[in-house]
C-alpha cells in the first residue's frame, strides 16, 4: 500500500506535476490529463513512437528513453519526441553497384562519424549505434544488420549526432541490402511466397475479413492460449 501512495515530482513539457511513483512516463502523462494521440503506439516498447528525452534535476546527462517502458523518477524533466525529422533517401536496391557504393552515395555522412558515442549513450534500446555505424564503415554489413534488429527507429540517437547521421534509416537500408545480397535464400520463405501468389490462403483470409471485432478478439485470445499451452507442453 505504501508503494501505491508514494509520489514523485516531475516536469512534462516544462510543467510540474506530482504523480504516482510506480507509473511509467506514459502512464503518468495520461494520469495528469494528456491525451497521447501522437507519441503512443504499441505501449510495449516495440514501435518507437513514444521516444522521450529527459534530465534529472541536479544531475548531469540528457537521456533517451521510451515513455511506455520507463518509470518516472523524482526531479525528471521530460519532453516527448513523437516525431524526429530523419533524412530518408530512397534507392532501387536491385540496381547494380556494391553495398558500399550505395551507402556512400545515399548516406555519405556515415563516413563523418567522429566517434563521440552520443548516439549510443542516448539509445532507448541500449543498442550501440556508434559501433553499428563503425561496422557500416568497415563493410561488416551482416553484423550491422544483426545488431540493429532491435532498433525501434525512434530517432533519439540521430537527435544527438553531430555528424547528422540518420541512424535508423541507414540501418534499415543495411538490413535490406544484407537480406537481399548476403543472406542465403530461404526455401520456406520462397514456398510461403508461392503459396500466397497461388491463392492458397485466400479463403482463410476472406473468412477472417468477414468476422466482427468481437469475433476477432476472441480468435486472438484463443491464439494466445494455444501458444501458451504448446509452450507448456514443450
Ligand atoms: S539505434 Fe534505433 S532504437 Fe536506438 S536510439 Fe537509434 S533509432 Fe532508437
Ligand atoms: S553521435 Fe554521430 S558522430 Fe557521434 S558516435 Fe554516434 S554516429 Fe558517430
Ligand atoms: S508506445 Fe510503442 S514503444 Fe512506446
Amino acid at each position: 500500500m505504501e508503494e501505491v501512495n508514494k509520489t514523485v515530482w516531475v516536469h512534462f513539457f516544462g510543467k510540474k506535476y506530482q504523480v504516482p511513483a510506480n507509473f511509467t512516463i506514459m502512464g503518468a502523462m495520461e494520469w495528469v490529463g494528456y491525451q497521447l494521440r501522437h507519441g503512443c503506439g504499441c505501449r510495449g516498447g516495440k514501435c518507437g513512437a513514444c521516444a522521450c528525452l529527459y534530465r534529472i534535476d541536479g544531475k548531469k546527462g540528457l537521456h533517451g528513453c521510451l515513455a511506455c517502458q520507463t518509470m518516472v523518477q523524482e526531479g525528471m524533466f521530460v519532453v516527448m519526441l513523437p516525431f524526429f525529422p530523419l533524412s530518408s533517401r530512397s534507392v532501387d536496391i536491385r540496381r547494380g553497384g556494391s553495398i558500399q557504393e550505395i551507402i556512400s552515395q545515399l548516406y555519405p555522412e556515415v563516413y563523418h562519424c567522429v566517434g563521440c558515442n552520443a548516439c549510443s549513450r542516448a539509445c532507448t534500446q541500449e543498442l550501440n549505434p556508434m559501433h553499428m555505424v563503425a561496422m557500416v564503415k568497415q563493410g561488416r554489413y551482416l553484423k550491422c544488420a544483426e545488431e540493429s534488429l532491435e532498433c525501434v527507429m525512434c530517432g533519439v540517437c540521430a537527435s544527438r549526432c553531430p555528424a547528422e547521421i540518420s541512424h535508423p534509416q541507414v540501418f534499415q537500408l543495411v538490413k535490406r541490402l544484407a537480406a537481399m545480397r548476403l543472406v542465403p535464400p530461404s526455401d520456406h520463405l520462397e514456398q510461403a511466397r508461392r503459396d500466397v501468389e497461388s491463392g492458397k490462403w485466400n479463403e482463410a483470409m476472406d473468412e477472417i475479413m468477414a468476422k466482427s471485432t468481437e469475433e476477432l478478439k476472441e480468435l486472438y485470445c484463443q491464439r494466445n492460449m494455444a501458444r501458451r499451452t504448446s509452450e507448456r507442453l514443450r
